[in-house]
Parts: C-alpha cells; structure tokens; sequence
C-alpha cells in the first residue's frame, strides 16, 4: 500500500479535521501493515476494533459540525459516512472469515475510497466552514 500523501491531496485546511484523517488514514496503514508483517490474529483484531470506534467517532465529529453550521450538503455527506461504516463492518465480517486476500482488497478499497471522500465532500464543508464560521465571542 502506498504511503498516504499528506501534502496537497488529503489536508484539506481545517486543523481538526486534517488532525482526524492523519489518525484514521494513519490506522488504515497500520491495519494493512500488521496483517503483512503476519501478526497475530488478536494484534490485528485490535487495530480493526481502533480503526472501527475512531472512525465512528471522527464521523460523529463531522455530522456536528455540519449541523452546527446548517451546512446544506449535510444529508448527502451523513449518508456517505453511514455507508463508509457500513463498508467497515463488511470488512470485519471478511477478516473474521479468514479471507486474508480478501481483506487486504477491502482495506485498499476502503483507503481509496476515503481519498475520496476527504479530497470531496470533506474538503467542501472545510470550505465552508472556513467562509460562514460562526464567529468567536470575545470576552473581555
Ligand atoms: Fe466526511
Ligand atoms: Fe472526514
């Protein structure tokens, strides 16, 4: 697997979300890596479990922030991470079947897939974000 290009393609500007992607992209590299350095089954499990629970949660940051800005793409992007979890879970179901093949294929697919999902849907509401953010009360 390619090593993820943090230079133009997939920071996007917004510090908290390019924080995130590091981390879940970063766990991505870390699951394929762990299952071709032949760890066990455990070691690998655990990295899946990691990259399942931040992902949920890096997901439940964005679908925040949409509606703290009433962001209108809201819908389309909430839906788009429901599938991504769902490609996840199909994921876990393949590893826990044994397919090793299989599942270094879902995780390339499911890398691919996340590029573009940040370098699109993410880095339009970064935009957005960026040009309508609600503005910081100043205290005195
Ligand atoms: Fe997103
Ligand atoms: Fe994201």
């Amino acid at each position: 697997m390619e090593k993820p290009d943090w230079g133009q393609s997939l920071t996007i500007g917004n510090t908290s979300m390019d924080l995130e992607h590091r981390l879940q992209i970063g766990l991505i590299h870390a699951l394929d890596e762990s299952i071709r350095a032949g760890q066990t089954r455990e070691e690998v499990a655990k990295i899946l479990a990691q990259l399942y629970e931040y992902t949920n949660a890096h997901f439940l940051a964005e679908n925040l922030l949409m509606r703290l800005h009433a962001y209108p793409e809201y819908p389309l992007h909430a839906d788009e991470h429901d599938r991504l979890v769902g490609s996840l879970e199909a994921l876990r179901r393949t590893f826990d079947s044994g397919e090793t093949s299989m599942t270094l294929e879902s995780i390339e697919s499911l890398r691919s897939w996340l590029a573009v999902h940040i370098q699109g849907m993410d880095r339009r509401l970064s935009s957005y974000v960026a040009e309508n953010g609600i503005p910081v009360v100043r205290r005195t």
